[in-house]
């Protein structure tokens, strides 16, 4: 019998390493490296042989996707999923993958014929409940409780499903692997089987896996090249809205967002999320200014909203909920520094409204004029949305898809928009107020200190040379 070797593998991206380094070589993760055994690879020679075809003579193959009966995951998959493709779907423990795809599964069996659900963490009963609560029942639906790979392609030979979902490949193994379930080894070597399975048998497979912080279980990462799409779905804990998005999409564009508000009966479409995010605004408050943003292709409306409080701390406080930190220190630096708005002595709270992350740069405009207005006790006109970007000079920078957002936030009833000088021409249904630069953006959006607001002046404009 061969002697087993050990090598130190990443459990993000997969690079082994002969001892262990507390980086990785690889991917540079600090501390990702476990000891496993060092499974030998599949010898490229038993590969089958396939001849070259010209690029003319290819034959089209079934490459068209099948509806998956669920209109935001058919957006974000540019129309579905495609027999014969693997899909992996990532995200946190709790995040609502498992409701997800047992939808997924039952909506597929009812239209395209049998579908197999392996749960490798919950019984069989348990997802029965899920699927009873949530409305997802249907004959064609097999649920497999196995973990092992041998039992579960067992399963598929006796089934023939044209779906089969793995819930989750981490805990999927392969007993002749010599590896220990959940090790990088074990879900490369069980998803390197699945992927060649699939397009073997046209197949459509879709693996579910974990994210964990601390990397205990192997990375979804090593999967990433093995599969054809890789699709992540997030969301905060506290808040019901779900985002997901297509990392690597090999059918189609990944710039598509789909949006799913979680409830008692599992998750729902959100076909109209600036809706969503718009509902309970309380319009005229100091602070509160809307953003249009685009989500890859998708244009959004949220509110960002800001609180700005006189504090006698040394070193006042920054919050940014939904926005990133940095950028928000660099917009409050800019303000300081480029505009009559003074915040040095003043606690900064920032966030988005609904759970939405804000990291683009076309809401900087809008976080400053949130700034601003609670600075100054000075509301916003109710019907005005707020896009651009802030440049360290002060001057304002337009942003991709202007148009479109400004298009979003017309469909929604909002009359005028502040605008870089740079925005293209008129958006029908909007007045854009141009400006070039933030002082002028604050001068345009009505925004004036009221007298007794004000501790800190600044000369008039242009004595410090902007
Ligand atoms: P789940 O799909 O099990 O998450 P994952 O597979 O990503 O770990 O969803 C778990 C959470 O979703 C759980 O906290 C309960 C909640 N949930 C609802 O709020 N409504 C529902 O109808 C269902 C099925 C789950
Ligand atoms: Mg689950």
């Amino acid at each position: 019998m061969a002697k087993t070797r050990t090598i130190f593998r990443c459990t993000e991206c997969g690079s082994g390493s002969p001892k262990w380094v507390g980086r990785c070589p690889g991917c540079e993760s600090w501390n990702t490296l476990v000891e496993e055994i060092d499974e030998p690879r599949t010898a490229s020679s038993s590969l089958p042989h396939v001849a070259a075809v010209s690029i003319n003579a290819v034959i089209p193959g079934e490459a068209e996707p099948r509806t998956t009966g669920i209109s935001e995951l058919d957006r974000v998959l540019s129309g579905g999923l495609v027999p014969g493709s693997v899909t992996l779907l990532h995200g946190e423990p709790g995040i609502g993958k498992s409701t997800l795809l047992i939808d997924v599964a039952a909506r597929w069996s009812a239209t395209h014929g049998a579908a197999l659900y392996v749960t490798a963490e919950e019984s069989a009963q348990q997802v029965q409940r899920r699927a009873e609560r949530i409305g997802a029942m249907n004959a064609e639906l097999y649920l497999l409780p196995e973990t092992s790979l041998g039992g579960i392609v067992a399963a598929l030979d006796e089934l023939r499903p044209s779906l089969v979902v793995l819930d989750s490949i981490q805990t999927v193994f392969d007993p002749e692997l010599s590896s220990a379930p959940g090790s990088v080894a074990q879900v490369r070597e069980c998803a390197h089987r699945l992927v060649r399975l699939a397009k073997d048998r046209g197949l459509t497979v879709v693996l579910v896996g974990h994210v964990t912080k601390d990397g205990a279980i192997a990375g979804p990462r090593v999967l990433e090249h093995v599969v054809d799409t890789v699709l992540s779905f997030e969301g905060e804990r506290h808040h019901a809205l779900r985002l997901l998005r297509a990392a690597k999409h090999r059918f189609g564009t990944t710039s598509e967002l789909g949006l799913f508000e979680m409830g008692e009966r599992g998750l729902a479409d959100v076909p109209d999320p600036s809706k969503l995010f718009l509902t309970d605004r309380r319009p005229g408050l100091p602070g509160s200014v809307v953003v249009p943003t685009l989500e890859g292709h998708r244009p959004l409306l949220v509110e960002v909203q800001a609180l700005v409080a006189p504090t006698q701390l040394m070193q006042p406080r920054r919050s940014a909920q939904g926005l990133d930190s940095s950028r928000l220190a660099m917009v409050l630096a800019v303000l300081e520094n480029r505009s009559r708005v003074s915040v040095v002595n003043c606690e900064i709270y920032a966030s988005v409204v609904g759970g939405v992350r804000l990291v683009e740069p076309g809401a900087d405009l809008a976080v400053a004029l949130a700034v601003a207005s609670s600075a100054w006790a000075s509301p916003l006109s109710p019907d005005m949305v707020v896009c651009g970007e802030l440049g360290l000079g002060g001057e304002l920078r337009q942003v991709s898809g202007t148009a479109r957002r400004l298009a979003e936030a017309a469909r929604l009833g909002f009359k005028t928009a502040i605008v870089p000088a740079s925005a293209p021409s008129d958006v029908p249904g909007i007045e854009l107020r141009r400006a070039a630069t933030l002082e002028e953006a604050l001068v345009r959006a009505g925004l004036e200190p009221l007298p007794t607001i004000i501790r800190q002046r600044r000369g008039p404009l242009g004595e410090d040379g902007f």
